[in-house]
């Protein structure tokens, strides 16, 4: 049958609405509800991911943030038709982790990504999915939101990190809690600021640090979140952690920089969770890592995640959703043929999602 797809020629990038024709084969067939653009996408689309790469030929239909509706379940027991459902991005190779279903622990790199590398992903009107690789959304009044499991996903696997690296001596405050440790989440795109309502909610103080004047959008969210934020260009980290100290930090950037900052002001025993990329190497910089011997530091990078962790995005949501006003989230709904989206940053914006169905 044949449908709209935003399809890419990686490694080369750009992107185009065409009109794709598909088996409709064996598995689940789901329609899409909405898709989600994120910086992969926009890296892929702009010809900067060198590791984006087709399923087959030599154009990829792109996306992997993605809701849909079970259309046919091909005599599936699992899903019926009506179920709201989000895929999973990465698929599994042969290694050892793989088998285990955690694929986003790959030992040989010989897993798959749906609309990053080597499978084609989401952004087209229908796809047929095999049920292991789909999440239900029980609670339809989500459905929305949904869109937001798939980079909800991987900050519940920080979180489950972060409570593992915590253990190693007693982390916790005076009174039990987490209330007197401060966490800085580097980076306000829709991963830090997920990573910072994620971790608000285990009871810590979160810091939000960018390098430009935050949006007044973004500014407003967390304050009504009770997020506290620092715009590095007008007030250094120096002089804030004299005040609040990092015990923890997240990075959503991707830059040595931000390594060096987190290295540089982190206190003894603090735990960092790596999670942006950006290419850049680690030319000179070694020097930052003599500071984790004597200081106890520990420092974990961490990507993608596991079937379990999308299952929390989808209860986080149901959970925190209304509360924390995940809605403002998403600052636009496009159609299909709006590739522009793709090449420009608005004023204002964190998610912006294409309307399928
Ligand atoms: C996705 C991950 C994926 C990573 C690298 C991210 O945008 O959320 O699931 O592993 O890109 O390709
Ligand atoms: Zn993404």
């Amino acid at each position: 049958m044949s449908m709209r797809a935003i399809t890419t020629v990686p490694p080369g990038g750009g992107v185009k609405l065409s009109e794709v024709n598909e088996e409709k084969g064996d598995g689940i067939r789901v329609r899409t509800f909405r898709t989600g653009i994120c910086g992969t996408d926009k890296e892929i689309a702009a010809g900067k991911l060198s590791f984006a790469r087709p399923e087959i030929g030599n154009s990829l239909i792109i996306g992997h943030e993605a809701v849909g509706v079970v259309t046919e379940s091909n005599g599936n027991y699992e899903f019926k038709e009506g179920d709201i459902v989000v895929p999973m991005v990465r698929r599994p190779g042969s290694c050892r982790m793989c088998r285990l279903g955690r694929q986003d622990y790959c030992e040989d790199g010989e897993f798959v990504e749906a609309g990053i590398r080597g499978k084609n992903g989401f952004m087209r009107d229908e796809f047929t999915e095999d049920p292991r690789f789909l999440v239900r959304v029980e609670n339809k009044s989500i459905q929305d939101l949904a869109v937001l499991t798939e980079p909800l996903k991987n900050v519940m696997k920080m979180k489950e990190i972060f409570q593992f690296l915590r253990m190693r001596i007693p982390w916790y405050c005076e009174d039990s809690t987490l209330s007197c440790k401060n966490m800085y989440v580097f980076g306000t795109g829709t991963e830090g600021l997920l990573i910072s309502i994620v971790f608000k909610t285990l009871g810590l103080n979160v810091i939000e640090v960018n390098r430009h004047p935050l949006d007044e959008n973004v500014m407003n969210y967390l304050e009504r979140n009770k997020i506290d934020y620092l715009d590095t260009s007008s007030e250094g980290i120096d002089k804030k952690v004299k005040d609040k100290p990092m015990d923890a930090a997240i990075d959503a950037v991707g830059s040595m920089d931000v390594l060096r900052e987190i290295t540089d002001n982190i206190r003894n025993n603090g735990i960092a969770i790596m999670f942006g990329t950006s290419g850049q190497l680690p030319s000179s910089n070694f020097d930052v890592l003599e500071n984790l011997v004597d200081r106890n530091l520990t420092i974990a990078g961490s990507v993608d995640g596991a079937k379990a962790h999308y299952s929390d995005a989808v209860k986080f949501i149901e959970t925190h959703g209304k509360v924390m006003e995940m809605d403002k989230l998403i600052t636009g709904t496009y159609e299909p043929d709006n590739l522009k989206i793709f090449m420009e940053k608005e004023k204002q914006e964190i998610k912006k999602v294409i309307a399928w169905s």
